[in-house]
């Protein structure tokens, strides 16, 4: 069957993505064919740098492929079918202050989890607003799927704020760690696993995994999680472990297991159950922001203008990984009617039952034209749903927060998070990053 062809906005040109996304699309254009390929960013300089090289990428593989960068909002959203939204309001800069203020007082600095992952909240809000906006006036029936963190707390916020968007919030860190079970399990690939899951954004458990024909996968994964956590893959070359922090990090999922081993846990769950471990192994002066400043942000731009200088492509280094594929994954799904079974951050609504209805959750879903469609995952135990509510909580109260442009309620979120000892601590940690992020959050009073 022939299939339709599609429009395409990457919101975020300029970011250390983009160019593994315009990779995928490519050579994926059999799954999911273009008609149009368009950059959107605030930052046109950043946005050119990738955009010179992708125009030289388009034009040597698929030059059928009308492509376009702009920085404006009109020309972008403009006859649109899919939205793929990868902004960092503040930048890398902010992000560094979200992870170095909170270790001045011995707490978790993180992208996305605790006060870091606060202060980055209250400044991504406004900006996935905006796009979604720019989305709905220009291309209504568009759908925008968006990777853009704190994916919890933008969830929470799109929920309330634009409860009708055609916004899907997605992460890739549950594709990776599965890619990387596929390897321990000497699977062909992560798509051979179905999978049942529950928890929040970075925050969540797998229950069960079957292979297609039905075979229970967790005996033989838990034997390996128990011993390595997800390890394992770092010879296989998977992108995201050939930096130290990360290594650690598919290590460390070896003593988040031993709390529950009915469960194989989610990675990020070390920032709350061993936060201690996390904050002494830290370089107050050297976070990860500093790591992808000087690795991946920096490889990405040298080899982006590397490309645009020679004006060819035949031998780049850019390539799609897990990220870019789950997106255009997801697209096709939504695009072409597949049913596929995807982890997606949707309104609860009894997915898990004992929890309740308006959290934000993740959990597989069935994607189609019409949608998504959550599964049902049941009751979940005590400890699990303990720590939800308690994250849950935090993550409304940042939301309150801005809505009501609420010092309190931010003070609130930062003192309920698990990775913050007290309410005085919280306060100090919240007073400093009201200082650095003057130009970004509301005031607040
Ligand atoms: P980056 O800073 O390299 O790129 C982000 C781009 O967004 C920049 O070019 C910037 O100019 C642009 N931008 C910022 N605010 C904007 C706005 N209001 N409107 C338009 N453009 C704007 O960042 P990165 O490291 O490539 O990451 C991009 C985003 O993707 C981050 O939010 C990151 O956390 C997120 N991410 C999410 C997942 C996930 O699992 N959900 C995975 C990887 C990355
Ligand atoms: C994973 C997570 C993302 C997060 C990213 C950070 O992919 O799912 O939500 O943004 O890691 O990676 P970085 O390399 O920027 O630290
Ligand atoms: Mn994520």
């Amino acid at each position: 069957m022939e299939r339709k062809k599609q429009s395409v906005v990457i919101a975020g040109g300029g970011s250390t993505y983009t160019a593994g996304i315009v990779m995928m699309l490519i050579e994926n254009q059999d799954k999911f064919p273009l008609r149009t390929l368009k950059f959107y960013d605030n930052d046109q300089k950043r946005q050119e740098i990738v955009a010179k090289a992708c125009e030289v990428i388009v034009k040597e593989r698929a030059p059928e492929i009308e492509f376009i960068a702009t920085t404006d909002p009109e020309e972008a959203f403009t006859d649109i079918d899919f939205v793929m939204a990868h902004i960092r309001v503040g930048g890398l800069s902010m992000r560094e202050k979200d992870e170095k203020i909170p270790l001045k007082y011995g707490v978790v600095g993180q992208e996305t989890c605790g006060p870091g992952g606060m202060a980055y909240g209250m400044r991504s809000i406004p900006g996935v607003i905006e796009l979604i906006d720019y989305m709905e006036k220009y291309s209504p029936n568009a759908w925008m799927l968006n990777y853009s963190n704190p994916a919890s707390i933008v969830a929470e916020a799109t929920r309330r704020m634009r409860p009708n968007a055609k916004i899907i919030n997605i992460c890739d860190m549950p594709v990776a760690i599965k890619k990387s079970i596929a390897d321990i399990l000497g699977l062909d690939s992560e798509l051979e696993i179905v999978d049942r899951y529950y928890g929040l954004n970075h925050f969540g458990w797998w229950t069960e995994m079957y292979d297609k024909e039905g075979n229970d996968l967790m005996p033989r994964l838990k034997e390996h999680v128990q011993k390595y956590g997800y390890a394992s893959a770092a010879e296989e070359g998977n992108p995201l472990l050939e930096e130290a922090s990360w290594m650690d990090t598919f290590q460390k999922a070896k003593d988040v297991y031993a709390i529950d081993p009915e469960t194989v846990p989610n990675t990020y769950l070390k920032y709350y159950l061993y936060s201690d471990y996390v904050v002494s192994h830290a370089n107050p002066d050297y976070t990860r922001a500093n790591e992808v400043m000087d690795n991946r942000e920096k490889n990405v731009f040298a080899e982006c203008k590397r490309v645009a200088d020679n004006q060819s492509a035949k031998d780049t280094t850019i390539e799609a990984g897990e990220h870019a594929e789950f997106i255009v994954h997801l697209a096709a799904a939504l695009a072409y009617n597949t049913y596929e079974r995807m982890l997606l951050i949707v309104k609860n609504d009894g997915a898990i039952a004992n929890l309740d209805d308006d959290a934000m959750v993740e959990v597989p879903c069935i994607v189609s034209k019409r949608g998504y469609e959550p599964l049902c995952m049941g009751k979940i135990p005590h400890f699990q749903k303990g720590m939800i509510e308690q994250q849950v909580a935090v993550e409304k109260l940042v939301v309150d927060a801005y809505e009501q442009k609420s010092y309190q309620k931010l003070w609130q979120a930062l003192t309920l998070s698990k990775t913050v000892p007290s309410a005085k601590v919280a306060k100090q940690i919240l007073d400093e990053l009201i200082e650095a992020n003057q130009e970004w959050w509301p005031t607040l009073s």
